[in-house]
């Protein structure tokens, strides 16, 4: 494969053996395939799509001989600002001690510790990791850090780093000073905490769990996010069957995320709504979780994204890569339903009509895979499949 070597006002990209579209109008299928095709990307948007023979001329061209090529993922949930590991509290896992919320207070430690070049090094190389593995648009969170100057801090640090997508997190657990006092606590989340967070974010997250903040406190989180204009999402129904879904449902959150634990409830009330249901299978695996059940959320037809999670605490990986392999393998969806899920349901996860998808006047975000077709992703898991990433019509990798 040549490449330019200056940025040229418009690229040809072609020898695409299958070209993922996500657009049924442009080939058959969920994913829109497209056999024997190009692209043209042209100031970062996609100029023009379609068959290779009618391909127009650009400022340059690239050949990707015969590889596939899809939407550069789009990972709704990552939480990547962050200092320290937790690798003892995982192999501690894996010998038999169970996953819980209580293990993101050694993380609030680190990252209150860790000072503002290192946090931002840290959310840097991260996001650096993601685009190396074929990510082109990042959503991350805050919530490491639960006061209000930390969470500030770490809000401006994912910005600095070129997050396309903040949520603010303060509402991840109740740090260890409130103990005593968690609703003390959430006052301060939805009270001096939000109007210092709120202009720096587009998103409010509220992780409902046991061990976290109850049914009563994440609606109380997310109406004081709705009333200053922020969009909601939430983590739900990952340790255990609880409130999350219905209560994401009823508020019109984007996405629930986690659904490990669903009841049929819970299903119904999902495909009956906007709201993504957002699968986290790395996480699943990483805790000893059962996988979410994607098959069964599939087949009744609910909106459905995979993403990472990556954290240092429940799911320390950024491959999106893996995260589809594991959407296929363990939780049942098709390579096409996993494909899609990780791209163009990210994207309605964050509420974004711009990627995910490739049509004209999207952003030029390609995945370049050294594979002829896409199910090769869960057909080699763990095989270094990306070959090639365009963002905003630029190379990068
Ligand atoms: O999505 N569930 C809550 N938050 C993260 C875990 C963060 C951690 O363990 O540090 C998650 O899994």
């Amino acid at each position: 494969m040549s490449e330019p070597m200056v940025h040229p006002k418009s690229i040809l990209v072609q020898g695409i053996s299958g070209l993922v579209t996500n657009d049924p109008a442009a080939g058959p299928g969920l994913t829109g395939r497209l056999r024997d095709a190009a692209v043209v990307v042209e100031d970062g948007r996609i100029a023009w799509i379609g068959a290779a023979q009618s391909a127009p001329a650009a400022d340059a061209a690239v050949d990707v001989d015969g590889r596939t090529v899809l939407p550069g993922w789009v990972d709704s949930h990552s939480h990547m600002v962050f200092a320290g590991d937790r690798a003892a509290e995982f192999s501690a896992r894996m010998s038999g001690t169970p996953y819980s919320a209580g293990g993101i207070v050694s993380t609030v430690s680190a990252t209150r510790a860790a000072d503002d070049p290192e946090l931002l090094a840290i959310a840097r190389r991260h996001r650096a990791e993601m685009i190396a593995g074929g990510t082109t648009c990042m959503e991350t969170k805050t919530g490491y850090g639960l006061t209000v100057p930390d969470e500030v801090r770490s809000a401006r640090t994912a910005q600095a780093a070129g997050f396309d997508e903040i949520t603010f997190l303060g509402a991840h657990v109740v740090p260890p000073e409130y103990a005593r006092d968690p609703d003390g606590y959430v006052d301060l989340v939805c009270g001096p905490m939000l109007d210092a967070v709120a202009p720096l974010v587009s998103w409010i997250d509220v992780f409902c769990e046991e061990g976290a903040f109850d049914g009563a406190q994440s609606r109380r989180v997310l109406a004081a996010g709705q009333r200053k204009g922020l969009g909601l999402r939430l983590h739900g129904n990952q340790l255990g069957p609880g409130l999350g879904v219905r209560i994401a449902v009823d508020a019109g959150a984007a996405s629930v995320d986690h659904c490990t634990h669903l009841t049929r409830e819970d299903v119904d009330a999902l495909v009956g709504s906007d709201t993504v249901a957002t699968l986290l299978p790395a996480c699943d695996l990483s805790t000893r979780q059962p996988a979410a059940p994607g098959r069964l959320l599939a087949d009744a037809r609910a909106k459905i994204a995979l993403a990472s999670n990556c954290n240092p605490g429940s799911s320390y990986t950024s491959s999106m890569n893996l995260v589809v392999a594991l959407g296929v393998l363990l939780c049942g969806l098709t390579p096409d339903e996993a494909v899609y899920a990780a791209t163009a349901g990210g994207a309605r996860a964050l509420r974004r009509h711009d990627v995910g998808v490739l049509t004209v006047g999207a952003r030029g975000d390609l995945h370049v895979l050294d594979a002829p077709s896409h199910d090769y992703l869960a057909y080699r898991p763990g095989v270094p499949l990306t070959y090639a990433v365009f963002r905003r019509g630029v190379r990068v990798v």
